[in-house]
Formats: structure tokens, sequence, C-alpha cells
């Protein structure tokens, strides 16, 4: 058996034959305000998942996130509240709007404080971003309240989260916009790409304009916008993949299901993501380990288990943000836990034997170093 990484796209002879048609058209883009034929076909396949009025595909998560931020009209002057526990995108796209990140800490399931954000609000703050980490839903209710109560725009980042419901509705559709991510390990890919969901119509036309150097008919720029199209050999995959949305999915819970079965004689390895108003799409399955994180990870890779911790060094504690003045903000959960998480390998093409495997040798390295 070879090495299991900690994830892995599944591709197959659906997604060739869709790609290689659109090399055959010679269409390779549509540099349009709607996009091109297989970015409004993405676009539809989400917006029925979702239900929102409003898809709007890009070429990254991060342009997702920038995009929602630039049509929101966030700008030098502004705050938006945000996790330091994240991917960097989610910070990083406060900073190319010339506005502030505002650091918050998290709860025991790794998702935003709802109490730490409404301390967090001045009179400044323009949006808040919580993450669905792992693609576990945040508390959308008590966020939402706060922010409707200080006029605070939500944008969800749901890079990790496609196909998860939040008290029966999906992650995407429970603020002003929902920011998706294709990159090669999500839950669906095609490579790099992204996506925005938005039941508001004037802002649908502020992401369209901002996605395509704010032009309607072409050198006709009325808002300042760059190019994050996706190209349509992207949207081609990723329309194949919606189709298999609902198989990855059930794949994805299936082997979660079996890797708990597996390591729960555990109690120093700790599964906090569960509650019973939500559904997990499992993107990655994380446990807490008491201690000795970093040796059971190597153990596990020399064991031929790739597995992860996500994220090792809190986004305020990177070097970018430490030269910006934020090492010093105290974010004790946080902290806690980029000490503490692991992930293990969790991909819908996962055998049962690839997760006995993954099972043994966790206990393996639980019996040694936990
Ligand atoms: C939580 C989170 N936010 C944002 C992003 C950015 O997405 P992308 O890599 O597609 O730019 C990612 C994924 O990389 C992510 O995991």
């Amino acid at each position: 058996m070879g090495f299991i990484p900690i994830n892995k796209p599944i591709l197959g002879e659906e997604e060739k034959k869709a790609v290689l048609d659109v090399v055959s058209s010679g269409m390779l883009v549509n540099a349009s305000y709607e996009g091109g034929e297989q970015v409004r076909a993405f676009e539809g396949k989400v917006r029925n998942l979702l239900g929102v009025k409003h898809v709007v595909a890009v070429n990254s998560g991060t342009a997702a996130l920038h995009t929602a931020l630039m049509a929101m009209g966030v700008k030098p002057g502004d705050e938006v509240v945000v996790p330091s526990f994240t991917f960097l995108a989610t910070a990083n796209v406060v900073l190319a709007c010339g506005a502030k990140p505002v650091f918050v800490d998290i709860k025991d399931d790794y998702n935003m404080d709802p109490a730490a954000f409404r301390k967090a609000v001045t009179k400044k703050t323009k949006a808040v971003i919580p993450v669905h980490v792992y693609g576990y839903p945040a508390d959308m209710d008590e966020i939402r309240e706060v922010a409707s109560a200080k006029g605070v725009r939500v944008v969800e980042d749901a890079a990790e989260s496609l196909g998860a419901t939040y008290k029966g509705t999906q992650t995407g559709k429970l603020s002003d916009a929902g920011c998706f991510s294709l990159y090669a390990t999500k839950v669906i890919t095609s490579g790099e790409g992204g996506a925005i969901s938005t039941d508001d119509d004037e802002l649908a036309d502020l992401l369209r304009l901002v996605r395509n150097h704010g032009q309607v008919h072409g050198y006709d720029s009325r808002h300042l916008g760059f190019n994050y199209r996706l190209p349509e050999i992207c949207a081609a995959l990723a329309s194949v993949q919606m189709d298999k949305l609902d198989g990855f999915l059930r794949a994805r819970e299936r082997n979660a299901r079996r890797l708990m079965e597996l390591l729960s004689g555990v109690k120093e390895a700790e599964f906090t993501q569960d509650a019973g108003d939500r559904t997990h799409v499992f993107y990655l399955y994380t446990l807490r380990l008491r201690k000795n994180r970093d040796k059971i990870a190597k153990a596990l890779k020399e064991a031929g288990v790739g597995a992860g911790a996500y994220w090792p060094t809190p986004v305020h504690k990177t070097p970018l943000y430490v030269k910006l003045g934020y090492a010093k903000k105290s974010l004790p959960k946080t902290e806690d836990a980029a000490k503490k998480v692991l992930s293990l390998p969790v991909y819908p093409g996962l055998s049962p034997d690839d997760l006995q495997k993954v099972g043994d040798s966790f206990l393996e390295a639980a019996r040694r170093y936990l």
C-alpha cells in the first residue's frame, strides 16, 4: 500500500471529456459581464444547490473574498472582524482593501466566538468574516444577530464548506455573501477557482463588475475591479464535479464515521465539531491532541499516512502580521488549537483498507506519544 496523502482530488473520465470539449471549442474565456457558457452552467448548479438568487464564479477563493469586500465598499479606515485560526486569505483580503483586520478568538469547535465578535465591534466595523472551519458551520444565528444590530455586513468564508448546512440552510446562504474555493484539495475542485453566492441583486451586480475590471460592455469601467474571471476549462471541470458532489459528501461522511469508530478508544484525541443542528462536510477530519502533536504527525508520515496541522501558525503570528503589529493580540483558544490540532485523511477516494491503515497508524502513534 502506497503513501496515503492528507487529501486528493477525485477526477475521472467525465472531467477529462469536459476539459477536452472546451479545448476543442476554442472558447477558453468569455470576458463578458455575464461570463461564458461553462461559467454560467457552473453558476446555475451552485445556485440550485444553495437555493440562492445569484452565484458569481471567480478564479480563486481568495478572489471570492476580495471581490465580496470590494463590492461592499470596504476601504481604508474600515475594520473587518476575522478569526486568526484560518487560512491567510481571510485576513489578507482585508489588507488588500486597505482596511484593518480585527482578529477575534474561537470556540472549542474552532469557529469564531460570537461573543468575541460582539466585543470587537466599533464604529469603524464594516464587515465580519466567519469561517466554516474544516467544513463545519459557524454559529451563524448569533453572528448575524450581532451584525444586524450593529449594521455590519456578513461575509461567510465557506471555502471549505460547500454542501454543509446550518439549521437546514446551506452555508453560503447564511449571510450577505458566501465565498467558496475550488482549490485542488477542496470538496470539489477546478484546480484553482472560486464562487460567491448572494441573494442581494445590487451586490450581485457589483460582484460581476469587480470580477471583470468594472466593465459591462468593454472599456466602460464603472467600478474598480480586476481580472477575477474563472476560465472556461476550469468552469467545465467544476461543473462535472458539482454533479458528483452528493457522492463525494456521502463518502466523506462515511469515512469520518469509520475514523470515529476506529479511534473512539483514544480519549486524549478529541473530536469537537459535532452539534445536532448542523451538518459537517468533513473537508478535514481533525482531532485535538492533548500533547505531542508534531511527534504524532511525524510518526504517521513515517508509517505512510499524510497527517497535517491546519493551521500550525495563527494568522496574527505569521511574519507579515507580526511586522504589522498584531503579534501581541491575546487569542488563547486560537493559540491552543494551533498547537494541538491534527487532521487525518478523510477524502472520498479512501478504501476500507486505507482507513484501517490510518486508524492503526494513529493508534500506534497514540500509544507511543499520547
Ligand atoms: C478557510 C479558507 N479561506 C480561504 C481560502 C482561499 O481559497 P483559495 O486557495 O482558492 O484562494 C482557503 C483555501 O485555500 C481556505 O481554506
